[in-house]
């Protein structure tokens, strides 16, 4: 009879790993399930509300630069699988500050691949039975499309971001792992998730945030750079999908076939929050709000992802349409202000009027 498995998910207080950590407990009660964060800005235990530590979920605080934390892991519960999605993840704080994104992103990568080496592998390189070191990253490592053209599997790796350059080299390094020592790794690239639980800092739940507030809502440069959005429960189904099926040293491109120019998605916002609040004021719309601010240094121009990988070996496809996933957002987001106000603490407010000014 097979084990029931010990999963680690490293950044599980953060957007995409909290909404997999709940899918998990729902959809695999029976795995045991420990959450390794260290609680930045951008993790928070408000995320796991209704998630209690008990024989099936253990929340652990440490830095996955940590190797005695992680060893500590690896050694005490006996880890079979890692779904790895802990990182520094905002390409804006990347381009302010880079230096976290090199520390977390390389260097933790790294962190967590020896321990796996170490507890996973036999004297002749041979992987212990269920075991599987599944990287979450992003599409953002292929770099900037023109006009035309998709990301596949195949594109090659051009980051341009200080986060994108670092999601990259914690991609060789996986691959690497895999190719080098037998480890039985997965690699997703995902396009950019919205939904439930993303901290405020990304477009869609910042510009959700300023539109309720009845803020300025900032669009750099002219609003119609492009990105693939996909609903999150989508992109954790995918990765569960991989996880169990997928073909070790391989990777899988995840996107949700839906490509917006930002200008599209912020105004497409104001439309439904007039609907759902009623116009900021007679005759005023919240489409403006919209103020157009000076544009991202080496701002990617289009992201899209050709999915035909991921939905040919292993049928996954996106079920949540964006028009729908959306206002699902939206309605979330209305419904959990108090939640949007606790995460966003005074170091967010810091980082907020240094990066917009003081309104
Ligand atoms: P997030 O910033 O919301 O969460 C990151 C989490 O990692 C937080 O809980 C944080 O506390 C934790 N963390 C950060 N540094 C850590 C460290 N040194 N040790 C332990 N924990 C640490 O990020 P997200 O948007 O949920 O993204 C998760 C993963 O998915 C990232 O690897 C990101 O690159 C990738 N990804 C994100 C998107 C997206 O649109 N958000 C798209 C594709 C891929
Ligand atoms: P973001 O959510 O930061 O994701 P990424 O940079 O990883 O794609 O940004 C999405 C797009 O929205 C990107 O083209 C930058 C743009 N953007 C704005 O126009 N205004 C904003 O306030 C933010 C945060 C992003």
């Amino acid at each position: 009879m097979q084990k029931t498995p010990t999963v680690l998910v490293t950044g599980g207080c953060g957007f995409i790993g909290a909404n997999f950590v709940r899918l998990l407990r729902q959809q695999r009660p029976q795995w045991r399930l420990i959450n390794l964060d260290k609680l930045t800005y951008a993790g928070n235990l408000n995320n796991l509300t209704g998630i209690q530590d008990g024989p099936g979920y253990r929340f652990v605080r440490a830095d996955i630069c940590d190797t005695a934390a992680i060893e500590g892991l690896f050694t005490g519960e006996g880890i079979d699988m890692v779904v790895h999605f802990a990182a520094e993840s905002h390409v804006d704080r990347s381009i302010t500050g880079p230096a976290a994104f090199i520390e977390t992103n390389i260097v933790g990568t790294f962190t967590l691949l020896e321990a796996a080496r170490r507890h996973w592998l036999d004297g002749e390189g041979k992987p212990a039975a269920g075991t599987r070191f599944l990287h979450v990253s992003t599409d953002e490592v292929y770099g900037s499309l023109g006009e035309e053209g998709f990301f596949s599997e195949t594109t090659a790796y051009d980051p341009r971001s200080p986060y994108s350059a670092s999601k990259a080299s914690s991609d060789h390094l996986v691959s690497a792992y895999f190719h080098t020592y037998g480890l039985p790794t997965l690699i997703t690239n995902c396009s950019n998730n919205y939904g439930p639980y993303q901290f405020p800092e990304k477009l869609i739940p910042l510009i959700l945030r300023n539109a309720m507030q009845e803020k300025p809502l900032p669009v750099y440069g002219d609003g119609r750079n492009i990105r693939d959005w996909l609903y999150v429960g989508d992109h954790c189904e995918a990765v569960l999908e991989v996880l169990e099926r997928g073909l070790p040293g391989r990777s899988y491109n995840i996107g949700g076939n839906n490509e917006k120019m930002n200008i599209e998605v912020v105004t497409l916002i104001c439309d439904i929050l007039d609907r759902r609040l009623g116009l900021p004021e007679k005759g005023m719309t919240r489409r403006s709000l919209i103020t157009f601010v000076r544009d991202r240094l080496g701002h990617d121009r289009r992201y899209a992802i050709d999915a035909a990988r991921i939905r040919e070996e292993l049928g996954w496809q996106p079920k949540v349409a964006f028009e729908d996933g959306i206002e699902m957002t939206v309605d979330w987001y209305l419904a959990n202000q108090d939640w949007v106000e606790a995460v966003v603490d005074g170091s967010y407010q810091e980082y907020y009027t240094k990066m917009y000014g003081d309104r």
